[in-house]
């Protein structure tokens, strides 16, 4: 501060004397004066003239000082400081409204973007022309489980698969965009459909736009679709060649010995039957999807139903030496489907039946209260073989069958438990299980306890 007044009044007396010393020459010339009077009083007017300047610049300058520092600070400058300013006030002022609409349209369209890529399911990734991360969706982050320091780190530093990275590295080699399908093996399989855009800028480089598709479940249902078509022909390929090689068996000559001709058109009863049986099944499945099955709900005496369910398979477990039985409480009611019910469990304990060769077969019933809502269980718990659990997941597929040689001489196409789960799931419930090899298994069905009526 001292320094600067200091510097001004040397300025005022070295710009006064100079001043004086010009015009007390001048004066001197042409007034007559006498040189050093006209240098004085000249001097001294010089003096007070260029004071005044020095002392009134600071002042006016003042408040264009403050309006720097508001700038810089990002403020807004207040009216009043505006006020003084005058004319470039006024001009400051139109300025400083076109910047905060500028601005506040910059940040509506920021906020825009960030919400449609967090409600984005594909992943989106971007990174600059050096492979430095910038931006990754909430997608992304989840689907190649980035660290949460992603941002700033190098696309190869974040164990993304291979396709991708091999798409984006030819992507920003070549400036042209690439696509193609990505297989992920590990630590499960995956499929991703996958684009990746060179970001160009004027021609230059910039960067790269990486965006993947979550195809797996497509590719699931396309999966189940061509084992669908090719389980069907399996099943119905050898019934029918059975059938054909005992009608031919039968025209060349069995029909004339009366023993063969019985055993073989019982042959022939049995797998018309077989293959009927497999039509039904398959047609029952596809009323289901179709949703052209109509349900009626009622209330349903849990008893009375698993009642009527033991005495069906009573006789076929005491062939096999099994106890059957159903453990449930009187009063266990629940408003359902009752056909639907009857045919859930016929499945679940045909199976408890079919794969236990000794001990028993136990239905129970309770209420439950789980995630929030009541629940009727009904368990088929049996003290057979097992399910081994790397097969536990698949269980419910149509034709899946853990040993398929097994479950075929036993009769079963693998549809018992997909009908089962499409049933209960149609009717607002659901199946699981639990089961331990050599031990036994149990089979869950959740009815929601809805009001009775
Ligand atoms: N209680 C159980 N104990 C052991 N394994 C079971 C049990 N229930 C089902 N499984 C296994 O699950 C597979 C699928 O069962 P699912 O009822 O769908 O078919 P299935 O019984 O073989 O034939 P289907 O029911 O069409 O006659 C069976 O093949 C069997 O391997
Ligand atoms: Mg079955």
């Amino acid at each position: 501060m001292r320094d600067r007044f200091v510097y001004r009044l040397t300025l005022t007396i070295v710009v006064a004397i100079a001043l004086g010393f010009a015009l007390g020459l001048i004066a001197s010339l042409f007034l007559k004066v006498s040189f050093f009077v006209a240098f004085a009083l000249l001097s001294i007017s010089s003096a007070i003239m260029a004071l005044t300047i020095a002392l009134a610049l600071p002042s006016l300058l003042e408040p264009l000082q403050r309006l720097t520092i508001a700038l810089k600070r990002g403020e807004e400058p207040s009216g009043l400081l505006l006020l003084e300013l005058g004319t470039l006030g006024e001009a400051i002022a139109e300025a400083c409204k076109t910047w905060h609409e500028t601005v506040s349209q910059l940040k509506e369209e920021r906020a825009l973007l960030q919400t449609i890529l967090r409600r984005m399911d594909e992943a989106i990734i971007v990174a600059q022309e050096n492979g430095t991360v910038i931006l990754a969706n909430p997608a992304a982050q989840k689907f190649f489980q980035l660290p949460n320091d992603y941002a700033q780190r190098r696309l190869t530093e974040l164990d993304l698969p291979f396709g991708l990275m091999e798409l984006t590295q030819n992507a920003l080699r070549y400036k042209l965009p690439q696509m193609g399908e990505v297989q992920i093996i590990h630590p499960e399989e995956k499929f991703l459909d996958a684009y990746a855009t060179p970001l160009l800028i004027n021609g230059q480089l910039e960067g790269v736009l990486v965006v993947a598709r979550d195809l797996t479940k497509l590719k699931r249902l396309e999966r189940i679709r061509k084992d669908f078509v090719a389980n069907v022909s399996h099943e119905l390929r050898t019934p029918i060649a059975t059938l054909r090689s005992l009608a031919e068996a039968l025209l060349i000559g069995g029909k004339d010995d009366p023993e063969i001709r019985e055993n073989f058109l019982q042959a022939i009863a049995d797998e018309t039957e077989r293959i009927s049986r497999l039509l039904n099944n398959l047609l029952e499945l596809a009323r289901i999807e179709a949703g052209q099955r109509e349900w009626h709900f009622q209330n349903v005496d849990v008893a009375e139903i698993t009642g009527q369910i033991v005495d069906r398979f009573s006789l076929a477990a005491s062939q096999k030496g099994l106890k059957i039985k159903a453990e449930i409480p009187e009063e266990l009611k629940v408003r359902t489907d009752p056909d639907a019910l009857m045919q859930v469990l016929f499945n679940l304990v045909d199976n408890a039946v079919k794969y236990t060769h000794q001990g028993e077969v136990i239905i129970r019933g309770e209420r439950f209260t789980y995630t929030g809502g009541d629940w009727v269980v009904i368990s088929v718990t049996d003290t057979g073989i097992g399910i081994p659990p790397e097969h536990l997941p698949r269980i419910f597929e149509r034709f899946y069958r853990v040993e398929k040689a097994r479950s075929r001489q036993s009769g079963g196409f693998g549809l018992g438990l997909s009908i089962a789960k499409h049933i209960i799931e149609s009717i607002g419930g659901k199946i699981t299980v639990q089961s331990q090899v050599g031990k036994g298994s149990t089979f869950s069905i959740w009815l929601p306890s809805s009001k009775l009526d």
